[in-house]
C-alpha cells in the first residue's frame, strides 16, 4: 500500500518565483515606462493650456475644444461662470473621456495590472497569496463602464476626423482667404485619426454590440460583415493601442512645436 512520504516538501512558491527562463519581465517594464511617460506628458500638456493649435491644426489632446481662446473653439472663450480658483484649460474639459476609454480597455487592463500592480505578475509566475476577486466586485467592477465610453470615444473620433478636414485649409495671412493644401501637420493628424480608428473600431465591446442579441450572425449579412470587420481590427488590438497612443502624443508635440516656432510646418498649397 502506498503511503505519503512525510519528507516530501510542498512549499508554497514565494512571490515572483517561476521556472520560466525567458525575459518575461521585459514586457511589463516597457509597459510601465511607456504608460507612465504618456500619462505624465499628457497631464502636463493638458494643464499647460497654451500652444495647442497652429493655424488650422488643433492638437488631438484639445479636440473638441468646447471652450477656449483658439479659432477652433466651439462655444467661444472660457465661460464667465468658470470658478476663478479652478485652473482652466480646454483639454481638462474633455480628456477624461478618451482617458477613461483607454483605462478601461480590455487590452490595457491586462497590461497595466501586470506592469503597475504586479497582479498577476505574469503567466506561470507566482503572485501574492491574497484572495482573487477579479472584476466582479468593487472597485474593478467599474471597468464595465468601458462599453459606454466606447460610444463617447467614437463621437470624439468624428471630431478628430473633422480636424483633419480643417487641416487641409490654410489661411493666407495677407488676404485672409483659405487655400486648400497639405502640410506635414495634415499628415500627422490624418495618420493619428487612422490609428485611433483602428484602435476604437477593434474594441471588444463593439464586437459584443454588433454580435449581441443574434443567435446566428449569418442571418444578418450587414451585421455579419460589420462583425468580421471589427474582428479584423481586433486581431491586432494591442498594436493599434500602442501605435495610436504614440500618435496622439506625437501629434500634440508636432502642433506644439509649430505653434512655438521651433519646428516649421512644410506644406504644399494647391
Ligand atoms: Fe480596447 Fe475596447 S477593448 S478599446
Amino acid at each position: 500500500m502506498h503511503t505519503p512520504d512525510a519528507n516530501v516538501s510542498h512549499s508554497i512558491p514565494r512571490f515572483g518565483q517561476t521556472a520560466r527562463r525567458d525575459a518575461w519581465w521585459v514586457s511589463p517594464v516597457i509597459t510601465f515606462i511607456c504608460l507612465s511617460a504618456f500619462v505624465i506628458y499628457t497631464t502636463w500638456a493638458a494643464f499647460q493650456g497654451e500652444y495647442y493649435y497652429h493655424g488650422s491644426y488643433l492638437s488631438p489632446l484639445y479636440s473638441p475644444e468646447i471652450f477656449g481662446d483658439s479659432p477652433h473653439s466651439l462655444f467661444g472663450p472660457k465661460p464667465g461662470w468658470w470658478p476663478g480658483w479652478l485652473p482652466f484649460s480646454p483639454a481638462l474639459l474633455i480628456l477624461w473621456a478618451p482617458g477613461l476609454f483607454r483605462l478601461t480597455c480590455y487590452y490595457y487592463r491586462g497590461a497595466y495590472y501586470k506592469a503597475f500592480f504586479l497582479d498577476p505578475v505574469s503567466c506561470s509566475v507566482s503572485e501574492s497569496k491574497k484572495q482573487y476577486t477579479g472584476e466582479r466586485s468593487f472597485p474593478l467592477i467599474l471597468q464595465n463602464i468601458h462599453r459606454y465610453f466606447l460610444f463617447i470615444a467614437l463621437g470624439f473620433w468624428l471630431f478628430l476626423l473633422q480636424d483633419v478636414w480643417q487641416a487641409l485649409w490654410f489661411i493666407d495671412p495677407a488676404t485672409g482667404e483659405k487655400t486648400f493644401g497639405i502640410g506635414v501637420g495634415t499628415l500627422v493628424l490624418a495618420v493619428n485619426v487612422v490609428l485611433l480608428g483602428g484602435y476604437a473600431f477593434g474594441c471588444h465591446s463593439l464586437r459584443h454590440v454588433i454580435g449581441g442579441m443574434l443567435d446566428h450572425l449569418s442571418g444578418s449579412p450587414v451585421r455579419f460583415r460589420a462583425y468580421q470587420c471589427v474582428t479584423c481590427f481586433n486581431r491586432r488590438h494591442m498594436i493599434w493601442a500602442w501605435c495610436s497612443l504614440f500618435s496622439v502624443g506625437f501629434a500634440d508635440i508636432y502642433v506644439r512645436m509649430c505653434a512655438m516656432g521651433i519646428w516649421t510646418d512644410w506644406k504644399i498649397l494647391l
